[in-house]
């Protein structure tokens, strides 16, 4: 391979990897030739799993467009094969790049900095028919058979928030959902500078007394356990409710397939990727609300075990997720996300490992 398709892979594979992951997990590795890059998933940790293998899907469909776009940029066109090898569902793509002499399609290249989940508080402002039609643009490119929705009526807002909100009572109500949420936050600057991944406190927009007394809380599950007892996991929920609805709308991925194969999903981030670039390039934040969603899929799945009571309120919460998106029967919600101007005057941003590539020839 030539030195300069080299150094343009490893630009294009760099730029691609700024893309969101679940948990900041980056759970990406990488082989390439002169006019391949071959992508696969790097298998996290079993306890990592207890959410399922979904959000690994849905996360590489985010690479995948990212690194679409930044081939455009650096003047190659893409062919693109998802699951290239049906006896390895950890290869995700396979793909093709080629000199292009065009000029570069999209426009999206220059976003990928800004972008970042934002979970700060937003405005209730709705979106104008202008933005909506920007955010739209994506939604039938990749998945057949999807669609993307806007809710925007308050009282399904409300709802929806609170739906995507059961997730913290899951999280400080289960212990294997606890532990592996506790494992992924960095406390401190110096500890996410250190590992690159992982959530930041202040990504989270949780001021440093409040990390501090929930560090110490949070730290055991025998502590988590007692305060669930006096209901603390429904009170945060309580909050976290609250600042889901502080938005403009949610945009909902809704499919007809009630059977989600690892391609659909891929095609899924493809679309979550192309809407948040779309959006932060006309000054919208953007928050995934995807924990509910992935509990479900991780029952499915049956990577994760929760009791009777547990597995009722889970089905409760897509109902009512349901009802608030208007889904009809075979339908599923695939991703929400919450999308609004936000009020933050502060971004932080939410770092990531080098890439590791394997160059093959
Ligand atoms: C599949 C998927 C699911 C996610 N789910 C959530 C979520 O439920 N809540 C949330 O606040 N962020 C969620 N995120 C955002 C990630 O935590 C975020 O992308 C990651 O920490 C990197 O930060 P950045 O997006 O600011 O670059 C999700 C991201 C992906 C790709």
């Amino acid at each position: 391979m030539d030195m300069n398709s080299r150094l343009d892979i490893e630009d294009i594979i760099r730029a691609g990897v700024t893309a969101p992951s679940g948990d900041n997990l980056q759970p990406w590795h990488f082989e390439a030739k002169e006019d391949t890059i071959d992508v696969f998933i790097t298998e996290p940790d079993k306890l990592d799993l207890t959410i399922g293998k979904h959000h690994l899907y849905l996360t590489h469909g985010a690479l995948i467009e990212n690194l679409v776009i930044a081939a455009d940029h650096f003047g190659y066109k893409t062919e693109v094969t998802l699951m290239p090898n049906p006896d390895n569902e950890l290869h995700t793509a396979s793909i093709k790049i080629e000199p292009d002499t065009n000029d570069y399609q999209v426009d999206l290249f220059r976003f990928f900095k800004e972008r970042s989940t934002d979970r700060s508080k937003y405005y209730n402002k709705p979106l104008s028919e202008e933005q909506k039609v920007t955010l739209s643009k994506p939604s039938n490119n990749y998945l057949e058979g999807s669609r993307l929705v806007f809710i925007e009526n308050r009282d399904a807002i409300d709802s929806l928030a609170d739906a995507v909100s059961g997730q913290i009572t899951l999280f400080f109500g289960h212990q294997q959902l606890h532990e592996m949420f506790y494992r992924t936050l960095r406390w401190t600057a110096k500890s996410a500078l250190k590992t690159r991944d992982g959530l930041y406190l202040k990504t989270l927009r949780i001021d440093s007394f409040k990390a501090l007394s929930l560090h110490f809380v949070l730290e055991s599950w025998t502590m988590v356990n007692f305060l669930k007892k006096l209901s603390f996991n429904k009170v945060l929920a309580k909050l976290e409710a609250l600042k889901y609805s502080q938005t403009g709308a949610f945009c909902v991925l809704i499919s007809n397939d009630s059977q989600t194969s690892r391609k659909a999903a891929l095609n899924s981030g493809r679309t979550l990727q192309r809407v948040w670039l779309e959006a932060t390039k006309i000054q919208l934040g953007v928050q995934p609300a995807a924990a509910m969603f992935l509990i479900k899929e991780a029952l499915n799945e049956q990577c994760l075990q929760v009791s009777e009571a547990q597995e009722k309120f889970i089905d409760e919460k897509i109902l009512q997720s349901n009802l608030a998106c208007g889904t009809t029967s075979g339908e599923k919600i695939i991703w929400a996300i919450r999308i609004g101007k936000s009020k933050a005057k502060k971004k932080y941003p939410t770092l990531r490992k080098e890439p590791k590539i394997m160059f093959t020839q």
